[in-house]
């Protein structure tokens, strides 16, 4: 019986529709999709792809929410315990996700694959600090973290796109401001701004600068900037692995 208390949920089409539903209505009431973005980037990007530790399993809503890098993320999960609530039956791991790509696509961005089935970690699972990217740091760094998760340079280009949304905020991580014009708008010119070497009163952090200062990297900056479809099409595939770290249904 104590497998089947932590067997993971697969949700209906029409139980993921509902949920989708009552998403949508907080964004159009609190358009918090970017926090969500970051919230469910933050539970998976944990992962390492070596010893399969971390990964997409709700682990933050533990201790790794003291970590820094989380800092102001418990707003996110605070945005969606009404929803949990009313749908017990998604999984918090798979409520995290599922909130990211609706964001996304209530933003105007493209429509990201779903599937259910994520199962919640428990306190014990959650991993050590320093996972996570630090923003002072180079591609070298960058490279440390999301190779750990098992991604690559192109990879690390694409999801970086994802700063197209939302801000950063003075009490959380020290930085400030949005990277792009509009910030609750899904586009590729976070990329522009990068190439432009930072545009006035936009925000780039030191490892969004490291993107075009590496010679591997910088094409992929190019490409996107120049080709939203591209940078769809690939920041779609990333996401879709980013989002199913440490899962496998
Ligand atoms: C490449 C390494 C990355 C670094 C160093 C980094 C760092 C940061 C920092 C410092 C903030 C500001 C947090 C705050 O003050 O509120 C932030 C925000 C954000 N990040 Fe990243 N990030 C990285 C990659 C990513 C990835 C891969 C995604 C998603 C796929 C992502 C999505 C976001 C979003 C949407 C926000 C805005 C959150 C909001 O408006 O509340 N980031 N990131």
């Amino acid at each position: 019986m104590a497998a089947a208390a932590t067997a993971a949920t697969v949700l209906t089409d029409a139980q993921i529709a509902a949920i989708k539903a009552d998403l949508v209505e907080l964004y159009k009431k609190t358009p918090c999709m970017p926090i969500m973005v970051r919230l469910a980037w933050h539970d998976a990007g944990t992962f390492n792809v070596k010893d399969g530790t971390g990964g997409t399993n709700a682990s933050i809503r533990f201790s790794e929410m003291a970590h820094a890098a989380n800092s102001g993320l418990n707003i996110a999960i605070g945005l969606l315990e009404p929803i949990k609530a009313k749908h017990p039956e998604i999984s918090n791991a798979d409520l995290y996700q599922l909130a990211s790509v609706v964001g996304i696509e209530f933003a105007g961005g493209p429509v990201i694959p779903f599937r259910s089935g994520r199962k919640d970690a428990t306190a014990e699972e959650c991993v050590e600090d320093g996972r996570l990217p630090d923003a002072t740091k180079a591609a070298d760094h960058l490279r440390d973290v999301f190779y750990r998760m098992g991604m690559n340079d192109q990879e690390i280009v694409a999801l970086s796109g994802a700063h197209c949304l939302g801000a950063a905020h003075k009490d959380r991580s020290g930085f400030d401001g949005p990277w792009t014009e509009d910030k609750l708008k899904w586009g590729n010119d976070y990329f522009a701004n990068i190439i432009a070497g930072g545009k006035e009163g936009l925000l780039l952090l030191p490892s969004d600068k490291a993107l075009f200062e590496d010679e591997k990297m910088r094409p992929f900056v190019e490409k996107y900037a120049a080709d939203l479809e591209a940078f769809n099409t690939d920041y779609v595939a990333a996401h879709t692995k980013l989002s199913e770290l440490g899962f496998s249904a």
